[in-house]
């Protein structure tokens, strides 16, 4: 792969109250990549988006963006420098209204001078978020909301979008929408980490995969030899 490594993660540990969720995690995303992570209940996909955000902190390993280590800062100043997050539960600000979480998106410094413009993108891409951007943010369906939750992640201008597994809770048609949303903004230049537990619409829609197993990475590769290893047919395919 001749394009520079965006991000990248060395050894990443979380506990919680001295219980292990990442024990030493690796991985590289490049510039203009669709990457998935999956796994199933538990296995720390949360764990890991959240510590790379900087919401949860780390016991040791060093996350980098574009060669910088940005381990252990806050979550604001992880944005500033290109990285956003499409949260699991999606953490909107309910009370507010669509387009009110639009531009708080849209309010970090990298994202400022383009911010009018950005929204006319989302809208574009989310029509009825532009109908409805009056309406408060917690009287959506799940489905709106996931789509401002991405809306909200686009507004801040950034270099790679973190989604926390985006088609929980919606339908089997709403999840190929939301996919189809994933695919649209990488065809857009944007770099993607897709965390999932549907392993195979995201190793189908992804160019590499890495399997993660009770905290550890286990298995990884290009996402079509993975498709093809029998045993995460087995053990994710439901093929015998
Ligand atoms: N705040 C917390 N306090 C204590 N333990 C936690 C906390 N968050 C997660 N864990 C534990 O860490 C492990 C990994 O959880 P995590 O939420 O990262 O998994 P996940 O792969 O995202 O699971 P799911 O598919 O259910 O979302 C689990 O055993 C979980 O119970
Ligand atoms: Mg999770």
């Amino acid at each position: 792969m001749g394009d520079p490594v965006l991000l990248s993660i060395d050894g990443l540990c979380v506990a919680y109250d001295g219980s292990n969720a990442l024990t030493g995690v690796s991985l590289q995303v490049h510039r203009g990549e669709l990457i998935c992570v999956v796994g199933a209940n538990g296995a720390g996909k949360t764990s890991l988006i959240r510590s790379i955000a900087g919401i949860v902190r780390s016991s040791s390993g060093i996350v980098k963006m574009n060669g910088v280590d940005i381990s252990g800062l806050p979550p604001w100043d992880v944005c500033e420098r290109g990285l956003a997050q499409v949260a699991e539960g999606r953490q909107l600000f309910g009370n507010l209204s669509v387009e009110e979480n639009l531009q708080l998106g849209g309010s970090l410094e990298r994202a400022r001078a383009s911010r009018h413009e950005t929204l006319e993108f989302v809208y574009r891409l989310f029509g009825r978020l532009r109908e409805r951007r009056r309406q408060l943010a917690g009287t959506l369906s799940g489905g709106e909301q996931q789509m401002l939750a991405i809306g909200r992640a686009i507004m801040s201008k950034p270099e790679i979008v973190m989604f926390d597994e985006p088609s929980i809770g919606l339908s089997p048609a709403l999840t190929d929408v939301m996919f189809g949303v994933v695919k649209a903004l990488h065809e857009q230049g944007i770099t993607v980490l897709l965390v999932e537990q549907n392993v195979a619409k995201s190793l189908a829609l992804s160019n590499r995969g890495y399997v993660l197993e009770s905290g550890s990475i286990v298995l990884h590769g290009p996402s079509r030899e993975l498709l093809n290893n029998p045993e995460i047919q087995r053990a994710y395919l439901g093929m015998s």
